[in-house]
């Protein structure tokens, strides 16, 4: 939540900072501001909405903004107070000395407004953030102006998350970040060096990146990069290269990034798949950095997520505990450490999570780190905390996702989750090698089969558009069909912020078919008849239930199901595909249906109102 931007160069950091938040805009748009550092002077313009209102507040600002070649910069996701012009960041102190801004919440604030009170500073905002300001400032002559140093003395002070990044008027020649629990990342050009929250702030101008760790102060100059500890002292720090390019973060010819990113899912299936599996079948995952003789003393999996991920790990459990017979719990982060849950050094906890950065995530695989669990990362950001902290990771390789609602981040940790649980049947021997060869060669199929799902959704735009005033819609389904059903309803209520609701198809009857009334749309996602065709049989019977009670069903079903058709008032065709493949099909009309719902509707659909795309706060 939230973007930031520094730049210390040879260019006009306006415009790289303008550029860099242009990028990050979708971890928030609630207000965006910028300041720049020459000559001894502060040059600060902020405003409430979205980017392109600040952008236009700069294109009149008068005085204009002067030829500054350090700045910060901020997209807001409104913690402490509402989002207005004078909440929006940067929060300048009040000698007008140092700018800052900051994602993440300071826990402490309260405390510390009163001492600034104390001190006759009265603030401005009602933010959490301006009080980092004041003290940055009071620390500067205290440690000879030197801004690092008074970033490390406010930061020992502070409680909670945060990134902060600052400038000093006195020394337009650096810029200073810290961080805690909260992302930060390094650029490191030719003469010029960047600070962000992601590297998309950054790509276009540099892919040689530096992670910084937990509790760590940077400094950053045209020349170079300097990282201690809150302490001072010299800090260890990983470099990386970024493995995509400026373009993997454009639109590219698409009116919506979404719309980009769902095309984008059958490569990105296949990059998630290449490399890993070897041509006797057997995988190798490098960075599973889990032994075979740990990974065989496992007697437990505890899968932990948020959102769209958790979905993934919903339809993980499915797979992993058929394939491996280990028994397998999907819990929200964000419940999972306050229900004392029973972790111990034979748990594997698998983290799911597309930016890296998801704090109920992160605060979930500490907990069980500190328990004695094994955490093993499943990750779409390279550099990012989550994988950082954790004991191995296996990266999906999506690219960028920047619309706000997970599309191909879905598919994607899906097939990496199937991934460890072939592993895990492969190392304990619970499959023969010709049987996880087998399902391999189901898994490298997939691309495209969603490929052809691609071709065929324009039926889907058409029912969205007819439906998109209805005031609820529900989806159904079993097995791995409940997940995707859960997953649809998710993207319809974020983009279309309409009342949608999943359920477990054999559930209705339990209490949900209450709401079925006259042309209440209905989708329902029917699994293949062959193999289980009970299953199948069982959701035939639920269509027939709802449609007897006035629901209107749109029947997701495989291509050559005939049986449906009798009560389907819209059928969508997925290609046929074995049960544990399905959500890889299934899922890809609901994200249609949904994208198109918001558009019929004139929604902003990559920048859902209240939402921000990397959620790190708790
Ligand atoms: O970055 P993460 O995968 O950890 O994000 C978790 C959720 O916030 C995320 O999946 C969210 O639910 C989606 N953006 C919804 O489309």
């Amino acid at each position: 939540m939230c973007g930031i931007v520094g730049y210390v160069g040879h260019r006009p950091a306006l415009d790289v900072v303008i550029s860099g938040l242009r990028r990050l805009e979708y971890r928030g748009y609630d207000s965006a501001g910028v300041a720049l550092a020459i000559d001894g002077e502060l040059w600060t313009e902020k405003r409430a909405g979205k980017l392109a209102n600040l952008e236009a507040a700069v294109a009149e600002a008068a005085p204009p903004p002067p030829p500054a070649t350090t700045g910060i910069g901020h997209t807001r996701w409104a913690t402490h107070g509402g989002p207005t012009d004078r909440n929006a960041h940067p929060h300048v102190s009040s000698d007008g000395a140092v700018a800052i801004i900051h994602n993440g919440i300071i826990e402490n604030f309260a405390e510390l407004r009163e001492e600034l009170a104390r001190e006759g500073i009265e603030l401005l905002s009602e933010t959490d953030t301006e009080v980092a300001a004041h003290l940055v400032a009071l620390e500067l002559p205290r440690c000879a102006g030197d801004l690092a140093e008074a970033m490390r003395r406010v930061c020992r002070r502070l409680n909670g998350a945060f990134t902060l990044v600052a400038v000093d008027a006195s020394r337009p020649d650096v810029v200073v970040g810290a961080r805690r629990n909260s992302p930060l990342v390094v650029g490191v050009g030719e003469g010029e060096s960047f600070l962000a929250s992601d590297v998309a702030a950054f790509i276009e101008f540099t892919r040689d990146a530096i992670e910084l760790g937990q509790d760590q102060v940077v400094e950053v100059r045209r020349e170079g990069v300097e990282v201690t500890d809150f302490d001072g002292n010299p800090a260890e720090v990983t470099p990386f290269t970024v493995d995509w390019d400026a373009s993997a973060a454009e639109k590219g010819g698409y009116d919506l990034f979404m719309l980009k990113e769902i095309a984008e899912q059958p490569k990105a299936v296949a990059d998630t798949l290449r490399g890993r599996i070897e041509r006797d079948g057997t995988l190798r995952l490098d960075d599973m950095r889990i032994t075979p003789a740990e990974l065989r003393e496992i007697d437990k999996i505890v899968v932990v997520a948020c959102g769209t991920a958790y979905h993934a790990g919903m339809v993980a459990k499915y797979a992993i505990e058929h394939w491996t017979r280990i028994p397998v719990e999907c819990e929200l982060a964000s419940e999972f450490r306050y229900r004392d849950p029973i972790i111990h050094p034979r748990t594997l906890v698998i983290a799911i999570s597309q930016s890296g950065e998801t704090m109920d995530t992160l605060m979930a695989l500490r907990y069980a780190r500190e328990q004695g669990a094994r955490v093993l990362a499943i990750c779409n950001t390279v550099g990012s905390t989550i994988p950082r902290e954790s004991d191995a990771v296996l990266y999906t390789y999506a690219g960028p996702e920047i619309a706000v609602a997970s599309t191909k981040a879905f598919l994607t940790q899906i097939v990496a989750a199937y991934l460890v649980g072939l592993y895990l049947a492969q190392v304990r021997g619970n499959k023969f090698g010709d049987e996880v060869r087998q399902i391999l060669d189901e898994l490298e199929e997939m691309p495209a089969k969603v490929d052809l799902v691609l071709d065929t959704v324009e039926g889907v735009r058409k029912i969205a558009r007819e439906l998109a005033d209805s005031p609820s819609v529900l989806f159904i389904g079993r097995h791995v069909g409940y997940p995707v059903a859960l997953e649809g309803a998710l993207k319809l209520k974020e983009l279309a912020y309409m009342h949608a609701e999943g359920f477990a198809a054999g559930e209705l009857k339990h209490g949900p078919i209450a709401l079925i009334e006259e042309g209440m749309p209905v989708v329902v996602i029917v699994p293949s008849p062959r193999g289980r065709s009970v299953l199948h049989d069982k959701i035939v019977s639920n269509v027939q239930e709802v449609r007897a009670r006035g629901a209107r069903t749109i029947v997701v079903a495989e291509e050559g199901d005939e049986s449906v058709v009798p009560y389907a008032d819209h059928i969508v065709r997925v290609p046929p595909c074995p049960t544990l493949m399905q959500p890889l099909v299934s899922t890809v009309p609901l994200q249609v249906f949904a994208c198109e719902m918001a558009t019929a509707k004139g929604h902003d659909v990559d920048q859902p109102r209240n939402l921000a795309k990397s959620v790190t706060v708790e």
